[in-house]
């Protein structure tokens, strides 16, 4: 059976045992922090299975997308040295939210694998977690032929878990036996024992402090992997042996000239062919590539191929070229590497240009630290940290380079190299940064948005490294965040002026500081002492309304960007200042001159069209609902400021904006 007819089969079964055929979700969560890449077929359900949330179906099936690269379920360093990993795969899945249990999960897979797909119950063992008594009596109902292959494994093996923190519970695995001419063991080293479903009785759910309580209905979650069953199948001698993967070997050799051989002679046709297919799905749903977070990941992913095709004499940007094979191979099944091949392409060529310029320095420089390495069998973290830092060589490709010479690297240095270069562009910083909350008890600040002037009390004062800094019960003042920079302005009492050059949030409360003009040292005492002066808080309302100009125009730019260049752009950092703002954003390549320009008419249309701004607390959820932009990784609390520019723009921002486009 070729992989289609696998999938469909798969689908048709399910299907026809009351399962609701489901679409793949994108390989990048939507919406789950938690998470990298969608590792598995369970992840869309997350919250079905813990009761957050209903669907009109209690029973479903999926081919979903999946990447394990990164995180708890990261496969990368295997990929091209066995026969079963992947980067990418697909994950047949069957599903019940607490509909039927291990009975029919167990029957269901059984009668798939041996009388749909026609595997050898001879050659098939059964896995269950060490305490699963049920588990075990099931399999020897259901599958007599099993006879003694039902084996007991421990949490390592048998018990499942998304992540370090979700749904989870112990599992029961099939194997397929490939025969005695394969070295390995069952759960172990070697590819004779391949591992081809996996039942996930899901009973529990694991939180951040690690306890573990009962789902409200036990669930089943499993997973085959489509290329493993496809390699069984067709008799092929790894995944990248069937027809899933044989059109992209092929596509390697004629590119480079070099021949495949299925041992270890292929690794760099198996990783390129591997990770071609991880840049591809992840591009096409959107993914970056970027120096931090998944984007890194899929930088990582791409030099690690990158430098395999150089072994193989490609020197130019060569990746990109595989890409239409891979469409006429996956592109029915998945329009979307169709609808995005022009985009996936771009990002992926831009991306091997822009290595390439260090590539071959690199491993120049690479080859000098191996003659220089005497007897040391450990290449240093300062060296790992140079080919880093200036030939852009992630450590793990330096790792991999440096096994192949039976080497190791020195992680922990490499480490701590950057934390030392980190902390060097922290330095210079204000003084705030150092400033640590736990070293003051200071109340919450109650900041009031709409107004500029205000009778109050200063409640506390203290210097810190030269500076002083004041605090108030409530203040106009808005303090650094998300972007928009502190107001400066004046506290006057009948005792004091003090002249607020900067305002910064401390914990809860909200910092002053600056300098007295005037004052005598009995009010700073009582100051010091925390007693209470009746003061005039007084922003200097020109140079926040400046700030308010440029503060609404970011959001205006925001969606202008998105607009122009798509919907992967979101902000990664901002500076909103009187005087000018910036905004930070991964794309990945220059603006075009004409880019440019259609994002500056967007702008300048909407300021012009004098747009009326609103801003209105909500509850996250419904602010999620509203369709509200909010930043990824950021933390929100669970009530949200929406800030909108009519129907144009919808963000959630604790700043302040102006009253209406025109007035930018
Ligand atoms: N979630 C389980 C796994 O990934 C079964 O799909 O193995």
């Amino acid at each position: 059976m070729k992989s289609n007819q696998i999938r469909k089969a798969f689908l048709d079964y399910f299907a026809e045992n009351g399962h609701k055929v489901v679409a793949s979700s994108p390989v990048i969560p939507a919406d789950d922090p938690t998470l990298l890449f969608t590792n598995a077929g369970m992840v869309q359900f997350k919250n079905t299975f813990l009761g957050l949330e209903k669907r009109d179906y209690t029973r479903a099936t999926t081919s979903q997308k999946c990447i394990r690269a990164g995180g708890k379920h990261n496969d990368l360093d295997q990929v091209g040295f066995t026969a079963r990993h992947q980067t990418f795969f697909e994950m047949l899945g069957n599903f019940s939210f607490g509909d039927y249990f291990k009975e029919e999960a167990i029957f269901f897979a059984w009668e798939f694998v041996t009388k749909y797909l026609g595997l050898d119950p001879n050659r098939l063992y059964a896995t269950v977690y060490k305490d699963d008594d049920d588990a075990e009596r099931l399999w020897k109902k259901i599958a007599p032929q099993l006879k003694d292959r039902v084996l007991r494994f421990g949490e390592k093996d048998n018990f499942w878990s998304m992540g370090e923190t979700g749904p989870c519970g112990p599992c029961s695995e099939i194997h397929y036996d490939r025969g005695p001419d394969i070295p390995g063991e069952l759960n172990g080293e070697g590819d004779r024992f391949m591992e081809v479903w996996n039942l996930v009785f899901m009973q529990y759910n694991r939180d951040d402090k690690g306890t573990i309580t009962p789902l409200p209905k036990p669930s089943v979650d499993t997973g085959a992997g489509l290329e493993r069953f496809c390699m069984v199948l067709q008799n092929a001698d790894s995944n990248y042996g069937t027809d899933l993967f044989q059109p992209l070997i092929a596509k390697v050799t004629e590119l480079s000239g070099v021949p495949y051989e299925p041992g270890p002679k292929g690794v760099a046709h198996r990783v390129i062919a591997d990770h071609v297919r991880a840049l591809s799905f992840a591009i096409a749903d959107n993914a970056i590539i970027s120096n931090e977070g998944r984007g890194y990941v899929l930088r990582r992913i791409l030099r690690r191929a990158a430098r395999y095709g150089h072994e193989l004499g490609l020197k130019e940007p060569f990746l990109y070229k595989i890409v239409p094979t891979l469409i006429s191979k996956m592109g029915d099944t998945y329009p979307e590497l169709k609808a995005h091949r022009g985009k996936i392409e771009l990002v992926i060529k831009t991306e091997e240009e822009q290595f390439d310029r260090t590539l071959e320095n690199g491993l120049a420089r690479f080859a000098e630290i191996i003659d220089k390495m005497g007897g040391n069998k450990t290449i240093p973290g300062a060296e790992v940290f140079k080919l880093y830092d200036t030939y852009g060589f992630p450590a793990d490709l330096t790792e991999i380079m440096a096994k192949e010479k039976g080497l190791a690297i020195d992680m922990a240095g490499f480490e701590k190299e950057l934390e030392i270069q980190r902390n060097r562009s922290r330095q210079g910083s204000s003084f705030a940064s150092t400033l640590k909350s736990e070293m003051y008890i200071i109340p919450k600040t109650e900041f009031t948005y709409d107004e500029f002037q205000l009778t109050t009390q200063a409640t506390f004062y203290d210097k810190f490294n030269n500076s002083a800094f004041l605090v108030l019960k409530k203040t106009p003042f808005y303090a650094e965040s998300g972007g928009q920079i502190g107001d400066k302005g004046k506290i006057i009492s009948d005792n004091f002026e003090f002249v607020v050059e900067d305002t910064k949030k401390l914990g809860e409360g909200v910092i002053h500081i600056g300098h007295f003009d005037k004052s005598d040292n009995t009010t700073i005492e009582r100051l010091r002492e925390g007693q209470p002066i009746v003061v005039t808080a007084q922003i200097d309302s020109e140079r926040r309304a400046d700030i308010q100009r440029n503060h609404t125009a970011t959001h205006l730019l925001h969606k202008a960007l998105r607009m122009v260049l798509g919907e992967h752009v979101y902000q990664s950092g901002s500076l909103v200042a009187p005087e000018r703002l910036r905004f930070d954003f991964s794309h990945f390549k220059a603006m075009t001159p004409e880019e440019i320009e259609r994002v500056e008419n967007i702008v300048n249309e909407k300021i012009a069209a004098d747009i009326k701004v609103t801003w209105q607390n909500k509850s996250m959820d419904e602010a999620r609902q509203m369709g509200a932009m909010a930043l990824f990784g950021e933390k929100y609390g669970d009530t949200v400021r929406v800030v909108q520019a009519g129907d144009f723009s919808m963000e959630l921002c604790g700043g302040t904006h102006v009253k209406n486009t025109g007035d930018i």
